[in-house]
């Protein structure tokens, strides 16, 4: 079973600069909300309570602002600065401490996910016990991420970033489970051309003792990169298009709090004043309406 989660949320931004320059990728807003709200809220929905923000040198003050500490939302978050981008195994390396003995879940700070069953999903992603699990997700340019095969029994049997020949359209994304050899797995880890220590390295010990298996959103799943502005605003425009048709919000982080049974009405009463003015409270207001 899986408690912990770390959501690495530092990296340079390159291809989002100069967005970037003054303001970490992840607090920039997916139409009514800052972009960590959504990988938080996938942890939260999988009913990981106890969380890990890795964040850029200097950046702790900016994310504390608007994330403190998690009292908030019934849940405990906890950050730890990155000095620069080592690669993503990094995230277990500065997290030792915090993973301790337990598993742990990974998702990027950049990763969008949405569709039909998805808590249900992660759920069973979850449930966890050993070896390591990914999601694999159709995509129309496999050469752009790691890309992966499988057998019958849905373990992975290769897995290759970046190919330049295509041999398979999915993609692995980011969002990772592992048990607790993932430490020493990362620690282990040699650093690539790019210098940078690897996730498909960290996969590939997995796989080569036939220990990785892959989960599936379904193709009415979503699964949205965020990484270049183009993508970045078309994610933001897909939040835009499904929140204004339903009138429900994606990763309401209070909601789903709310829903999980770890705050109460007079939590969300704190947030609206917490927030102020604005749509995100109103919508708030409507639960203790309910209640
Ligand atoms: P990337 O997309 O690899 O990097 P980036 O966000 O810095 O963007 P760019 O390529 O334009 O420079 O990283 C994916 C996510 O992981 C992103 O949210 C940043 C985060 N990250 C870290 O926090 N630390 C790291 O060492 C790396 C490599 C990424």
């Amino acid at each position: 079973m899986i408690n912990k989660g770390i959501i690495l949320a530092g990296g340079t931004g390159t291809r989002m600069s100069p967005l970037t320059k003054a303001v970490n990728k992840q607090l920039l807003p997916i139409y009514d909300k800052p972009l960590i709200y959504y990988p938080l809220s996938i942890l939260m929905l999988s009913g990981i309570k106890d969380i890990l923000i890795i964040v850029n040198k200097g950046q702790l003050s900016q994310f504390k602002k608007i994330l403190p500490n998690g009292n908030n939302l019934g849940i405990k978050i906890t950050y730890v600065e990155q000095k620069y981008p080592k690669g993503l195994p990094d995230a277990f390396i500065l997290g030792k401490k915090f993973v301790g003995k337990s598993n742990v879940a990974l998702i990027l700070g950049d990763n969008f996910f949405y569709g039909q069953s998805l808590t249900k999903k992660l759920k069973e992603c979850v449930r966890l016990n050993k070896g390591a699990s990914v999601i694999l997700h159709p995509v129309s340019n496999p050469s752009s991420y790691g890309v992966a095969t499988i057998n019958k029994k849905n373990k992975i049997t290769k897995i290759i970033e970046k190919p330049k020949k295509s041999f398979s359209n999915l993609a692995v994304t980011g969002l990772y489970f592992f048990d607790n050899d993932v430490i020493k797995y990362s620690e282990n880890l040699k650093p690539s051309k790019r210098k940078e220590i690897e996730i498909v390295d960290l996969l590939n010990k997995y796989r080569k003792k036939n220990k990785l298996s892959a989960h599936f959103l379904g193709r009415g799943g979503a699964w949205l990169d965020t990484g270049s502005i183009k993508d970045f605003y078309s994610t933001s425009a897909f939040v835009s298009t499904l929140e204004k048709r339903q009138g429900l919000k994606i990763a309401c982080l209070e909601e789903i709090a709310l829903n999980n049974k770890w705050i109460n009405k007079y939590n969300i009463m704190n947030a609206m004043k917490f927030y102020g003015k604005c749509s995100y409270s109103q919508y708030l207001s409507t639960f203790i309406r309910r209640k």
